[in-house]
């Protein structure tokens, strides 16, 4: 099938979109709190938001195998074309902040020598032996790539908003059923 035959996501991108949706906003909330009190509970906190965000790492290799083997519908015909480069642009960089994200939470976890368990049915390895100053190099980048997510995820909304609300030429729509 040709891109511009289907006029909406398949239901498994869909599902894919807003799982993670629903995931990186509690992934990025339960982050935030983390680095800012030192509640008993934030222990609890800190080993589920590295569990889940070992799943956010393996929704997002099979999210991108899922959209690469389909068909996807085409942006509107009439949509300017700096605005279709800053949709392709953007996506790319959603989708390379979605790896980047766990990938450097578990790089930090393996500099500070730490295995990460997940939920108790796997254990992922330290990477490399404890090196603090690798540490904070990792700690400094997670916390720089979840202020660029945000960013980024802000601009999304916003762009899918405009297709929605001002052009109304069914781009949210596409997303939605
Ligand atoms: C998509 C996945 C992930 C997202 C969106 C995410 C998001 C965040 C955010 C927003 C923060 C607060 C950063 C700050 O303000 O400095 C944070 C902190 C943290 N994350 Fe993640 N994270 C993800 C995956 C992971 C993974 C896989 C691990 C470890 C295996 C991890 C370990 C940590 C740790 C230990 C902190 C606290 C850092 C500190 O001590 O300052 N994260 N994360």
């Amino acid at each position: 099938m040709s891109h511009s035959q289907v006029k909406t996501f398949p239901l498994s991108m869909r599902i894919f979109h807003w799982g993670m949706a629903a995931l990186l906003l509690s992934l990025i909330l339960a982050g935030l709190s983390m680095v800012q009190s030192l509640q008993p509970w934030q222990v609890t906190i800190l080993a589920l938001h590295k569990a889940f965000g070992v799943v956010a790492l393996i929704a997002v290799i099979l999210r991108l195998i899922n959209r690469l083997r389909q068909p996807v519908p085409a942006l509107p015909a009439d949509l300017p074309a700096w605005q279709k480069l800053a949709a392709r642009g953007s996506h790319v960089l959603l989708y390379a902040a979605m790896i980047a994200m766990p990938v450097s939470g578990y790089l930090m976890q393996s500099a500070a020598g730490r295995a990460v368990d997940v939920f108790g049915l796997f254990t992922l390895p330290p990477l490399m032996s404890a090196n603090l100053a690798w540490y904070g190099v990792f700690r400094e980048l997670h916390g720089w790539l979840a202020y660029a997510l945000v960013v980024l995820i802000l601009v999304h909304i916003a762009a899918a908003l405009q297709h929605g609300l001002v052009r109304k030429d069914g781009v949210l729509k596409s997303m939605w059923k």
